[in-house]
């Protein structure tokens, strides 16, 4: 599974709050697999898994929000890539409510390496152009 940590040198995305926002992601994910190791209960699952996307939608709506705010270039493809995120987490929600238990760990480790992956290589590629904007 790799660890589940926010990594400076790979997620440091030069803004403070975006910053803040993806280590919650990570903290969160870290939740959901700890859970699942322990054999937690659906319900405790579920409330994660809702955690989870809750704060999902939330920084990837400040992360856009930001992004069209100053006309980056690359903002249709940071929203194409958020969709599909968006959408994937809705079927795992579903999945896990209508306790489709074999797939949780499969869903942990698309979930992580979406994560990581995608401020990594998608997000970092905005922190110098907000950065000349002056927001840091
Ligand atoms: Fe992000
Ligand atoms: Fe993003």
């Amino acid at each position: 599974m790799g660890s589940i940590i926010w990594n400076k040198m790979k997620h440091d995305v030069k803004v403070k709050l975006l910053n803040e926002q993806h280590k919650r992601l990570f903290d969160t994910l870290k939740e959901l697999y700890c859970a699942m190791e322990d054999k937690s209960d659906k319900a405790a699952l579920l409330r994660i898994l809702n955690n989870l996307s809750m704060y999902i939608k939330e920084h990837l709506g400040t992360e856009e929000a930001l992004l069209e705010k100053y006309n980056y270039p690359g903002l249709e493809e940071q929203r194409e890539q958020h969709k599909l995120f968006v959408d994937k987490i809705e079927e795992f929600k579903k999945d896990f409510e209508n306790n489709k238990f074999m797939l949780y760990f499969d869903m942990a480790i698309f979930l992580k390496s979406w994560i990581a992956n995608h401020i990594e290589e998608i997000d970092r590629k905005y922190s110098n152009f907000l950065n000349d904007k002056g927001v840091y």
